[in-house]
């Protein structure tokens, strides 16, 4: 490939329309991709160092495996130098690579920035080197770089970012699309709370040690409310979807995960009458999700904004990763 070349790749975050923790537990859940991307430009070097910078300011670089730039930066930088490493050993490929990341997708709040991150960047990579992966392959490669993020992940961001619409994630039967027809308006209220993830996995965990018999009913009636949501969406009932997605708000909070930022928000949003309103991933701060009609957005954005949220208007979208060259 000449000099100058740019390869690009772009691709959605996500939400979890409804199951979350639940779906740990063996229950099903439905995530939805949404307009908000990562995208990543590669071009080639003369050397062969890797050189990664990012619209935040964080940039680094790696000769052979040793870091230069700040030490801070460097966590967040290995996993897409792992990401970048996957691809070059994938292809047989040595060339240094000056790799730059731009994102819309709010970080470290649920919405499947580092997921969408780590398919962008295998197949930017890929690309580069005029190399378009299959699904199934960008999904082993980028997985490599969320389990060193997460030890124990489910993959389904990464697999959202790559096929793009909606997909139900289950442990035991694995991802299967949901061709849901009409559009999804969803309005997102970021608290703006840092939370973490597997502290909040595990206290789900603790709960249902102590309390088996309550907890695992929670549990059922979060699985069979998954089973009526995928009813819902196929059959475009955005009302009962709407009040599902009320009652699993409930459930969340019956297994203590809500925040009372989240359920001030929640409250905001269904009083500006919302369809229905949750916090969306593992709770604990982060972000709700209200489902709204397309004329009530930007006023449901408004008052969550007043509520203390940073908000954002997002809906499905049916597109996962593209990849695509430039001179
Ligand atoms: O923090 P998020 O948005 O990636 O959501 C995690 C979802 C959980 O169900 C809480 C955990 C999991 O691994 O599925």
């Amino acid at each position: 490939m000449g000099k100058g070349l740019k390869a690009f790749a772009t691709a959605p975050g996500k939400i979890i329309l409804v199951g979350e923790h639940f779906v740990v537990h063996g229950e099903s859940a439905i995530v939805m991709a949404i307009n908000r991307y990562v995208t990543v430009m590669v071009e080639g070097r003369s050397d062969e160092v890797i050189h990664i910078s990012s619209d935040l300011g964080i940039s680094g670089q790696y000769n052979k495996d040793r870091f230069h730039g700040p030490k801070d930066h460097q966590k967040t930088l290995d996993p897409i130098k792992i990401s970048i490493q996957s691809v070059l050993e994938a292809l047989r490929e040595n060339k240094g690579l000056d790799v730059h990341i731009s994102s819309t997708i709010p970080v470290a709040v649920g919405l499947g920035s580092s997921g969408a991150l780590a398919v962008t960047t295998v197949a930017a990579v890929g690309r580069y080197f005029n190399h378009e992966f299959q699904a199934e392959e960008l999904l082993k490669l980028s997985l490599k770089a969320e389990r060193y993020v997460h030890i124990n992940p489910s993959g389904v961001d990464q697999a959202i970012s790559t096929y793009g619409g909606i997909i139900i994630y289950n442990k035991k039967t694995g991802f299967t699309r949901l061709e849901a027809p009409s559009p999804i308006p969803i309005v997102i209220g970021n608290t703006g709370i840092e939370r973490n993830t597997g502290r909040l996995v595990d206290q789900v965990r603790k709960l249902k040690q102590k309390y088996p018999q309550t907890v695992d009913l929670i549990f059922q009636s979060a699985g069979e409310l998954a089973l009526q949501a995928i009813d819902a969406l196929q059959q475009s009932n955005i009302t009962s979807l709407g009040n599902l997605m009320n009652i699993n708000h409930g459930l969340l909070m019956a297994i203590g995960v809500s925040h009372e930022a989240l359920d001030r928000l929640v409250h905001i949003a269904k009083q500006n009458g919302a369809l229905g309103a949750k916090l969306t991933g593992a709770g604990g701060g982060g972000c709700m999700i209200a489902l709204v009609t397309q004329e009530q957005s930007d006023q449901i954005a408004e008052k969550l904004q007043l509520g203390g949220a940073t908000s954002i208007i997002a809906e499905k979208v049916n597109t996962g990763v593209r990849s695509w060259i430039s001179e």
